[in-house]
């Protein structure tokens, strides 16, 4: 027996595994009869084109003239070399629709383990077709309700996924819709950056908030966000070298135990997803919680939390948080410091662990209130309802402002809800909390269950992560869980090297019947044609592993996975106007970081250089400006925080940013001569 063909039946049979003899023969027939009739037609197009008299009617005498070579009898007055030429012209022009169709039908036609045709259709997502996603965003959107249908940008009616993929062709665009919540679980260099974080960003109609621990999003959306609205980039880490243009009071925020419970978490959750849960971690959690509920309270700055970790006998947290009402932390804090000298120890030292980027002067510069008072802070509460821009850009690994970026996000999304209550229930226009490389910098603690919430509330969450494995991680298994659930819409791209992973998403998939033709010749030489149906995976988990660059499985909530091919910046129309909005921010780095080492080699050389103006930090208190820690910033400041041109500045056009774009490094000499 051999098997020579595979197609899949059920649930959508386009497979010719009907024997095909009849149908052959037929078409053969008809074939052979439309040849014959395109021939007598010939030398009737001939004899008409020629003003000759026509030869003999169509019928079987023709046929045997012709088949016997009689050409003088079939075509009796015309040039039969001319005949020829015309029969063709005839068979060309009757042949090619045939061709075509059978070309196109060879195409959409499903083959052996093709998941397209067992994946959706159209009608099947529609809520997520332009129809579906423009009739749910004038329902989610009042502010849309009342306008045209032609006026209706389809920007404003939800988030672009990426086009479906259908046998044979491209189906229509997908959006989210302004209730979703995404989730993106795609490998290293699968677009996740140029095809979700960048379009998503530069098509919200309202305030973004954007998490990445690299400047690309930042290089190619900030010149266009800043035409919405102000671009405020918190990178104390100099990774896009745009130096400090404002400051956020973390504190500001904390009007209670629990808030500053958030902000402890946000701490210690990196030292939690490396190390698990333990009882150091739980009480330096309780730790930092009185600290900073103590600073809030009194009016101190992050720099004396800073402080009080440094010095474990340090009472003055406790007093503060008996003079501002919370006797019963105070209690716990001074039991905390009168405990075992080597549990305190333990305590205080995971603490500072968890706590380490406020030892860093160029972070501390970011949250502690500056010498500058005209330095604008950024106000969380006004943000939700601006159609500003938050990028907010921390390195991986310990001392990193991942806690920071962390906290931001939630005192963010926190005030959208209340503004979001204040409102109705929701944000309209919504605001999208891009949370690019989540797992890395900004591993929100509650992150799976703030899904849920949220999309109701117009906070569209829209969290990237490399692997499955990244997020339970940080989340554990059942907090992964939870987020893998209350994502509405879920991403999955190429690049994906997790078998249990890859086994998981092809169980969603699901399954469809493959049917199997087999011809089987038996001892007489007769042969025989034999259908078998098995049931088999739509995409096994080497198909979901092997999934090409450029496309994803959209594993919508109430509708069948798709396939989509996904549309980095690159490949849409304004690609150029962006490449050179791209060009310019990364000549403005490379800039930044060549004055740098500039700078440093004088410096090295003995050359001192007037320093730019950094900003100096001022402790919240007038105690707190005495303490070491708090000028620290003064004292070192930081070369790489140059200020630079607003982006604002570069909307002269694409021309006006490659001007700018060119290096000014200034020709610094030192004493040496070196460059
Ligand atoms: N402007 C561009 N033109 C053409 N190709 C590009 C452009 N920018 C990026 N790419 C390519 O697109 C692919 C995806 O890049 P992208 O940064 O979106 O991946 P990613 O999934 O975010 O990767 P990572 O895991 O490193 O963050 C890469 O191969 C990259 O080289
Ligand atoms: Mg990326």
């Amino acid at each position: 027996m051999s098997s020579f063909s595979q197609h899949p039946v059920q649930p959508r049979s386009s497979a010719g595994t009907m024997p095909l003899t009849p149908f052959v023969l037929l078409g053969a027939l008809w074939g052979a009869i439309a040849l014959t009739w395109l021939a007598w037609a010939a030398g009737a197009v001939t004899a008409a084109l020629t003003g000759r008299p026509g030869g003999p009617g169509f019928g079987s005498e023709f046929v045997t003239d012709v088949l016997r070579g009689r050409w003088d009898i079939a075509y009796p007055h015309v040039n039969h070399a001319l005949v020829g030429v015309v029969y063709g012209v005839l068979v060309t022009a009757a042949a090619a629709p045939v061709i075509i169709g059978w070309i196109v039908w060879e195409r959409r036609r499903s083959h052996a383990g093709d998941p397209l045709p067992s994946l959706a259709r159209p009608n099947e997502v529609a809520d997520f077709t332009p129809g579906g996603v423009t009739k749910r965003a004038r329902q989610l959107r009042p502010s849309l309700a009342d306008t045209p249908a032609k006026q209706l940008k389809l920007a404003d009616t939800g988030l672009a996924l990426g086009t479906m993929l259908l046998p044979g062709r491209r189906g229509p665009l997908l959006r989210a819709s302004w209730e979703d919540g995404i989730l993106a679980v795609m490998g290293p260099r699968a677009m996740k950056t140029t095809a979700v974080a960048v379009p998503l960003i530069l098509d919200a109609p309202g305030a973004v908030l954007a998490t990445s621990n690299r400047a690309d999003v930042w290089a190619t959306t900030r010149t266009s966000r800043a035409l919405t609205g102000t671009v405020w980039v918190f990178d104390p880490q100099a990774i896009t070298r745009t130096g400090q243009h404002w400051w956020w009071n973390p504190l500001a925020a904390v009007a209670s135990v629990e808030d500053a419970a958030r902000i402890a978490s946000h701490f210690v959750q990196p030292i939690r997803r490396d190390k698990g849960e333990d009882f150091w971690l739980l009480a330096a959690e309780d730790l930092l919680t009185s600290f900073f509920l103590a600073a809030a309270a009194s009016g101190a700055a992050m720099s004396d939390v800073q402080a009080w970790l440094a010095d474990a006998n340090d009472d003055e947290p406790v007093g503060l948080l008996f003079d501002h009402g919370y006797p019963e932390v105070a209690r716990a804090l001074r039991g905390r410091q009168n405990g075992a000298p080597e549990t305190r120890d333990g305590i205080y030292e995971t603490a500072r662990t968890a706590a380490k980027c406020l030892q860093d002067p160029r972070i501390m510069a970011w949250v502690n209130q500056p010498a500058d008072a005209d330095l604008p802070r950024f106000d969380p509460d006004a943000f939700p309802v601006s159609t500003d821009t938050l990028y907010l850009l921390s390195k991986d690994g310990a001392g990193s402002s991942g806690p920071l970026v962390a906290a931001m996000t939630d005192q963010v999304m926190r005030y959208g809800v209340r503004r979001a209550e204040a409102r109705g229930g929701r944000l309209d226009p919504p605001m999208l909390c891009m949370l690019d490389e989540a797992a890395n910098i900004c591993p929100l603690a509650d992150l799976p269950q703030l899904y849920s919430h949220y999309g109701g509330r117009g906070i569209i969450l829209v969290t990237i992560l490399q692997t499955f494995q990244q997020g339970t991680t940080v989340w554990g298994e059942r907090g992964m869980g939870t987020l893998w659930g209350a994502a509405t819409v879920k991403l999955v791209g190429a690049g994906g090297d997790d078998p249990r992973f890859a086994a998981d998403v092809s169980t969603l998939i699901g399954e469809h019947d493959v049917a199997t033709l087999a011809l089987t010749r038996d001892a007489t030489g007769h042969l025989s044609r034999q259908v078998s149906v098995r049931r088999q995976r739509i995409m096994g988990p080497e198909d979901v592993r092997a999934l090409k660059r450029g496309t994803a499985i959209l594993l919508a909530s109430g509708a069948r996975p798709a396939m989509l091919a996904l549309n980095p910046w690159f490949r849409q129309v304004g690609a150029p106007v962006l490449s050179s909005h791209t060009a310019a921010a990364i000549a403005q780095i490379s800039d930044a970081a060549e004055r740098e080492r500039l700078i440093g080699d004088l410096a090295a050389d003995g050359v001192t250089l007037p320093t730019p103006p950094a900003p100096a930090v001022l402790g919240g208190t007038s105690r707190g400006a005495t303490r070491p820690g708090n000028n620290l910033a003064r004292e070192h400041p930081d070369v790489g925080h140059q200020p630079t041109p607003d982006p604002d500045e570069t909307a002269g056009g694409p021309g006006a940013a490659a001007r700018r774009a060119t290096p000014t490094v200034p020709r610094l000499r030192g004493p040496a001569g070196r460059p």
